[in-house]
């Protein structure tokens, strides 16, 4: 079968493929296993944590998205090379790529992506912003004359934008995701439980019982780490009625970050908002964030039903529309 368009969303950590027909293809960790002797990408993936567990002495690992993404544009081409080919199989035709990319790229970022997705193999290569494109991947109406906001929370970064006719007016980048979340658990733990944990173990922490709502079953969770004062290993028993608390820095810039684009908002578009509320999209929501902003803002917030996979999907449709 033909698979000529493909939406590809390149995330700090996780990189996801979709197209229109199929839906998910491919979704793995963004990292890549490099020999150290040769600089070449050996493995992509999950199966990059196995190629250094059997030869740690070798290779490397190395998160190519973003940041040092001109750095490593090499490693980040032969890494989407690796993926394009698990998610498409063997096949003569080049796709034509959409991919969803943060609001906040600089320009030699966006140059490099572009490039890096050539390199990979893509016949054609555009981009479109990642919250456009959740948008399109959780069903809004692109059509419609009603103002229509989407809060989309990665792993490194919060973006957040008001939608009108297909086109963003009003948005908001801040560098708060996942990865913040996981640092202010390990802030807690360090000042209110003497306890030093490193970040995997912050993750579990959060992945396991990270709820901010105010009101939910309580769930606690047996935590290893190093004890400050007696320098020993020593068992914490965390409760998810922590987190909020533990939460509170990130949070607050989350709903800071929502604030600064209702503001922004002229007034009719705000009153489309308070109608049809906001939706959460990406990996790094949090059980009861829904609930948290609905809560201080008084603003019905829905967690999207695909809001891991919206921006990949999303991309995929944008191309579609932009073939039509
Ligand atoms: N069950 C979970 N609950 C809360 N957070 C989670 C859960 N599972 C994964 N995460 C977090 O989601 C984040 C990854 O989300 P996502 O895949 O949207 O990020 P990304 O696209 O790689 O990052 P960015 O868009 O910032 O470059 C990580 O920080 C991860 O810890
Ligand atoms: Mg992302």
């Amino acid at each position: 079968m033909l698979r000529k368009g493909i939406g590809i969303d390149i995330g700090t950590t996780q990189i996801s493929i979709c197209s229109l027909d199929e839906g998910l293809l491919l979704k793995e960790p963004s990292v890549a296993a490099v020999d150290v002797d040769t600089n070449e990408v050996i493995a992509a993936g999950k199966a990059a944590f196995a190629a250094v567990d059997d030869a740690p002495d070798r290779v490397r690992l190395c998160w190519p998205v973003w940041d040092p993404i001109v750095k490593s544009a090499e490693v980040l081409a032969a890494m989407l090379r690796i993926f394009l080919r698990r998610a498409l199989g063997r096949t003569l035709i080049r796709p034509q790529v959409m991919v969803s990319i943060p609001c906040d790229l600089t320009e030699a970022q966006t140059n490099a992506v572009e490039d890096a997705v050539l390199a990979a193999g893509a016949a054609r290569v555009h981009l479109l912003e990642a919250p456009l494109c959740a948008a399109l991947g959780v069903g809004f109406d692109f059509s419609s004359p009603m103002g229509q906001m989407i809060v989309h929370i990665g792993a490194s970064r919060t973006e957040v934008a008001m939608i009108f006719i297909g086109d963003m007016v009003t948005h908001n980048t801040v560098p708060v995701g996942g990865a913040q979340f996981d640092s202010a658990i390990i802030r807690y733990l360090r000042e209110k439980h003497k306890l030093l944990i490193g970040k995997r173990t912050a993750e579990q922490i959060k992945i396991r019982i990270g709820t901010v709502a105010a009101h939910t079953e309580e769930k606690t969770l047996d935590v290893k780490g190093r004890c400050i004062v007696r320098k020993e290993p020593r068992v914490v028993t965390l409760s998810s009625k922590e987190m909020l608390g533990a939460l509170r820095e990130p949070l607050t810039a989350v709903l800071d970050a929502v604030l600064t684009v209702i503001e922004q908002t002229v007034e009719d578009m705000r009153a489309d908002i308070t109608k049809g509320g906001l939706v959460l999209t990406g990996g790094g929501i949090l059980p009861g964030l829904d609930q948290f902003l609905a809560d201080v803002m008084g603003l019905r917030t829905r967690v999207a039903a695909n809001a891991d996979t919206a921006a990949a999907e999303g991309a995929a449709q944008a191309l579609e529309r932009l073939n039509k």
